[in-house]
C-alpha cells in the first residue's frame, strides 16, 4: 500500500544522503532552512522510499532534495510524489513552482510541465538547470 504524507525534516536525511551524496558527510544534505520546509514522504507498506522538501517564498514554491531509494527507482513512486506536490501547490494557490534540476533529470520534469530556463550552474561536479512552471 502506498501512502504519501508530511514527514519531519530529520526523516528525509537518510534517503537524501544515501541516494544523492553518499560520498559526502551526512551533514552535507542538511539544509540550513530545513525546519522552515514542508517535507513529504512516500511510504510503501510503511517503509519510506521517496522524499521531497518544499520551501515557500511569497507565491513561489521550490522543491528540493527529491530522492527515491535506488532499489525502488523507476517504479513510478517519484512521479506519484511529485504529482502530490503539484496538487498541493495548486490547492494552496501558488503562482509558480521551480527547482534546481540535475541536467539528466530535465526530461523527467518536463513531463510535469516544468520548463528549462537559461540559468545553469555546476555544484559538486553536477550540472544543474533551473526549471519553472507557472500556474
Ligand atoms: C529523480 C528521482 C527522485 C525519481 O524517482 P523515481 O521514483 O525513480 O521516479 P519514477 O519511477 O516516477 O520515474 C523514473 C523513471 O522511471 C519511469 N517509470 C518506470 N516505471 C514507471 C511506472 N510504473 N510509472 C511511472 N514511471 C515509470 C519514468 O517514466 C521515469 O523515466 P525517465 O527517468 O526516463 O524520466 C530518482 O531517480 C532519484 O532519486 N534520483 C537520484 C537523485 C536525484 O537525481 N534527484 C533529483 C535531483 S534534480
Amino acid at each position: 500500500m502506498i501512502v504519501i504524507k508530511p514527514i519531519k525534516a530529520i526523516n528525509t536525511i537518510a534517503i537524501r544522503h544515501e541516494v544523492m551524496w553518499p560520498n559526502k558527510p551526512q551533514a552535507y544534505v542538511v539544509l540550513p532552512n530545513d525546519n522552515e520546509g514542508l517535507h513529504f514522504g512516500l511510504f510503501l507498506n510503511q517503509t519510506l522510499v521517496s522524499v521531497v522538501s518544499l520551501f515557500t517564498e511569497e507565491n513561489t514554491l521550490q522543491f528540493r532534495k527529491f530522492a527515491t531509494l535506488q532499489a525502488h527507482q523507476g517504479k513510478g513512486y517519484g512521479s506519484q510524489l511529485l504529482t502530490h506536490v503539484f496538487e498541493y501547490a495548486n490547492k494552496k494557490h501558488y503562482k509558480k513552482i521551480w527547482c534546481n534540476a540535475r541536467k539528466d533529470k530535465t526530461t523527467f520534469y518536463e513531463r510535469f510541465g516544468l520548463k528549462e530556463t537559461s540559468e545553469t550552474f555546476v555544484k559538486g561536479g553536477i550540472t544543474y538547470v533551473i526549471m519553472t512552471r507557472n500556474f
